[in-house]
C-alpha cells in the first residue's frame, strides 16, 4: 500500500479561486468540516485576470438597468445556447452577491454620490461592471480570502488532486499529493465541489497561468460526469503580443470600456466595418457626451470596440491576416486619444487602469497615456465545462458539484466580460450550499483501498519508465500490445508544447474540418507518447512530474474541445468554422455533450436545449 495521510471532511472544495472560495465560505457557514485544496498559493487564481469588473444590474450609473436586461444581454451574448435557468438565477442574484462582497470589505470605485461605480463592457446594454480600477478580480479574491480564513476552513496549498474516488456511484473522496514534498493525501469527503478554473494551458497563447490545465473538467469526466459546450473557447480580443516572453497576458476590456479604440496599421477603426444586425440598435445614452462613434459613412450607436468578444477577436484576426496588423503581429489599442476629450486624460488613465499602465511600462517600455498598445487575441476562458444542475450545481455524479469556469451552462456560445465574476459568486455560493445539504443527507461513504493503490501507482509510473516502457504500467489494457508504445521515453514538457501547437493552430479562433480531424489524430499520437513519459529525480518539488500528471487532463480537455468542435458544423459565438461560416438554426437548439464511454473512448451526444418558459421569452422580446 502507498503511504498517505488521511483528511476527513464533509465537503471538499478543489480549487481556491473565486468560485472555490465562495463555495467553501458557504459550506463552512453551516458548521460543516470543509477542506479547500489549492494547486498554487492561496490568492493566486485566474479570477484576478477578470480585471475590468463584475457584472451585476445594480443600476447605479443607469437606473434603467435591472435583472431582466442583464438576463437578455447574457442570453443574446451566448447566442441562446445558455441554460435559461442559470442565466435567470445569475441575473437575479448577482446584485446581492456584489453587495454582500461590499459588506465583507471589497473597496469598489465610487460614483460622485458614493455608490458603486459601474463601467461599460462589451455586450452589456448599460454600464454594469462594478470595478476596482483594473484590479477587480484581485480585490474579490482578497475579500473572499479574508472572509474565508476566519471561518475555520482547512486550506491545503500547493496540492494537486489526481482522482475522484467513488463508492457505489457516489462521491467518497479524492486522492492527491502535496506538490512541495510529493507526499500523497487522501481526502474523505461526502461531497466535493470542483472549482478548478479553465483549460487555457492547452493553447500556446493564453492569459491563463500554469495551473489551468483542465483539472476539474478531466476529474469529472473520469468520474463519469458529462462535459458540455466544450467547443466554445473564448479568445479574449486583447492580449499583449510583444515582447514574446509576455505574449498572451491580458489587456483588460476595461481599456475599451474607458474609451480605448482599435485601429489597424492604416490608422482606421476597423471595428466599424462589420457591425452585427443584433447590435445595430443599441443606444449610446450611457456614453460620455460628445464621443464619436462614426467613421466615414458608417455609424455605430455604441463604440464598436464593445461588441462581443468573439466578434471583436475575429475582426482583429481578419486585419492581421489581410496585412493591416501592427509590427509585432497584432493591432493597435489606443486609449491615449481620450486626451482630445478629457482635460486630465493621463491622470484618468493611470487612476482607472493602473495595472495596464504598469504592465506596458514595465514589460514593453510603453507609456499607454501617450502611445497605442499592440494587442491580439489570447485564449482566456472556456464556456464549456462540467454539466451541472442549474439550481444545485450537482453534476451527473451524485455528490460531485462544479462551479465557476470548470462548470458550464451560463455562458452558452460566448461569455460577456464581467459575467465570469458574477457567475462564480452566484454559483459558488449555490454549490457550497447544496454540497453541504448533500453531505448532511447522505452520510459518509467508504473508499476502496484498491482504488487508492491503483491511483497511487498511476501517479508514480512516470518515475519508473525506461526506454521502451509504457509508463502507465503493463496492466494498462487500453494500451497493451500497442507497437507505438515501444520507443524512447518522452519528456512531458515537449508533449505539452506539441499539444499547445496543435490546439493553437488547428482548433483555434478559425477552424476547419480538415484541421480539426488532423488535431484529433495528433492528440491520439500525443496520448501514446504520454504513456511513455519519464521523469527523473524524486518527488520533492518535481515540476517535471507535475507536468507529466497534468498531461492526462490536458489531453482529455483538448480531445473534448476538438470532438465537440467537429460535431458543431456551424459558426456561433466563440466557435467559428471557415467551412460552415453561418449559423445553423437546428444546431442552435442543441448542446454538444461528451462523456467517457464504457469502452474508455470519448462519446459525443447532441442534446436538445431545455425549452424556455414564456415569461422569459417575453423578457427577451421586450429587451430587443
Ligand atoms: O478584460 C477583462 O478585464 C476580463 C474580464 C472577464 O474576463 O470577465
Amino acid at each position: 500500500m502507498p503511504e498517505y495521510r488521511t483528511y476527513p471532511y464533509d465537503v471538499l472544495v478543489v480549487g481556491a479561486g473565486g468560485a472555490g472560495l465562495r463555495a467553501a465560505i458557504e459550506a463552512s457557514s453551516s458548521g460543516a468540516r470543509v477542506g479547500l485544496v489549492c494547486k498554487s498559493l492561496l490568492g493566486k487564481a485566474h479570477t484576478v485576470m477578470a480585471e475590468g469588473g463584475v457584472a451585476a444590474s445594480l443600476g447605479t450609473v443607469n437606473a434603467d438597468d435591472n435583472w431582466e436586461v442583464h438576463f437578455a444581454d447574457t442570453m443574446r451574448g451566448g447566442q441562446y445556447l445558455s441554460s435559461w435557468r442559470m442565466a435567470e438565477l445569475h441575473a437575479r442574484e448577482a446584485p446581492d452577491r456584489v453587495r454582500e462582497l461590499e459588506a465583507w470589505g471589497a473597496v469598489f470605485d465610487r460614483t460622485g454620490d458614493g455608490r458603486i461605480l459601474q463601467r461599460n463592457f462589451g455586450g452589456h446594454r448599460y454600464p454594469r461592471l462594478a470595478h476596482v480600477g483594473d484590479r477587480t478580480g484581485l480585490e474579490m479574491i482578497r475579500t473572499l480570502q479574508d472572509h474565508g480564513v476566519h471561518q475555520g476552513i482547512d486550506v491545503h496549498m500547493e496540492c494537486t488532486v489526481v482522482s475522484i474516488l467513488k463508492d457505489d456511484g457516489r462521491v467518497a473522496g479524492a486522492f492527491g499529493f502535496d506538490r512541495q514534498r510529493g507526499r500523497f493525501m487522501l481526502f474523505e469527503a461526502r461531497a466535493i465541489v470542483l472549482a478548478t478554473g479553465g483549460i487555457g494551458r492547452a493553447y500556446r497563447v493564453t492569459s491563463n497561468s500554469w495551473e489551468y490545465t483542465g483539472d476539474g473538467h478531466a476529474l469529472a469526466y473520469e468520474a463519469g460526469a458529462d462535459l458540455m459546450d466544450m467547443e466554445f473557447v473564448q479568445f479574449h480580443p486583447t492580449g499583449m503580443v510583444w515582447p514574446p516572453s509576455v505574449a498572451g497576458i491580458l489587456v483588460t476590456e476595461g481599456v475599451r470600456g474607458e474609451g480605448g479604440v482599435l485601429r489597424n496599421s492604416e490608422g482606421r477603426r476597423f471595428m466599424f466595418d462589420d457591425i452585427p444586425e443584433a447590435y445595430r440598435n443599441q443606444t449610446a445614452d450611457n456614453e460620455p457626451e460628445g464621443w464619436e462613434y462614426t467613421q466615414g459613412s458608417r455609424t455605430a450607436r455604441r463604440p464598436p470596440e464593445l461588441l462581443t468578444r468573439d466578434h471583436v477577436a475575429r475582426c482583429i484576426v481578419r486585419e492581421i491576416k489581410e496585412g493591416r496588423g501592427s509590427p509585432h503581429g497584432g493591432v493597435f489599442l489606443d486609449i491615449a486619444w481620450i486626451k482630445e476629450k478629457l482635460p486630465n486624460a493621463a491622470e484618468h488613465i493611470r487612476r482607472k487602469l493602473p495595472s495596464m499602465y504598469h504592465q506596458f511600462k514595465e514589460l514593453a517600455g510603453i507609456d499607454i497615456t501617450t502611445t497605442p498598445m499592440e494587442v491580439g487575441p489570447t485564449t482566456h476562458y472556456v464556456m464549456g465545462g462540467v454539466w451541472v444542475d442549474p439550481e444545485s450545481q450537482m453534476t451527473t455524479v451524485p455528490g460531485l458539484f462544479a462551479a465557476g469556469e470548470c462548470a458550464t451552462g451560463l455562458h452558452g456560445a460566448n461569455r460577456l466580460g464581467g459575467n465570469s465574476l458574477s457567475d462564480l459568486l452566484v454559483f459558488g455560493k449555490r454549490a457550497g450550499e447544496f454540497a453541504v445539504r448533500f453531505a448532511g443527507e447522505n452520510g459518509s461513504a467508504s473508499i476502496d483501498p484498491g482504488d487508492v493503490e491503483a491511483v497511487a501507482a498511476h501517479s508514480l509510473a512516470p518515475f519508473d519508465a525506461r526506454d521502451g516502457d509504457d509508463a502507465h504500467g503493463a496492466g494498462d489494457a487500453e494500451n497493451a500490445g500497442d507497437a507505438e508504445n515501444a520507443g524512447d521515453a518522452e519528456n512531458p514538457y515537449r508533449i505539452q508544447s506539441d499539444l499547445q501547437s496543435t490546439m493553437q493552430e488547428r482548433v483555434g479562433i478559425v477552424r476547419t474540418e480538415t484541421d480539426m480531424l488532423q488535431a484529433l489524430d495528433d492528440i491520439e499520437a500525443l496520448k501514446r507518447r504520454a504513456h511513455r513519459v519519464r521523469v527523473d529525480g524524486n518527488r520533492e518539488y518535481n515540476s517535471g512530474w507535475h507536468t507529466a500528471l497534468d498531461l492526462d487532463n490536458l489531453l482529455v480537455v483538448s480531445e473534448a474541445v476538438a470532438r465537440a468542435a467537429v460535431a458543431r458544423k456551424e459558426s456561433r459565438g466563440g466557435h467559428f468554422r471557415e467551412d460552415y461560416p453561418d449559423k445553423d438554426a437546428a444546431l442552435g437548439q442543441l448542446n454538444i455533450v461528451v462523456r467517457k464511454g464504457p469502452d474508455g473512448a470519448m462519446q459525443v451526444e447532441r442534446r436538445p436545449i431545455a425549452e424556455m418558459p414564456d415569461r422569459l421569452k417575453q423578457v427577451i422580446e421586450e429587451q430587443r
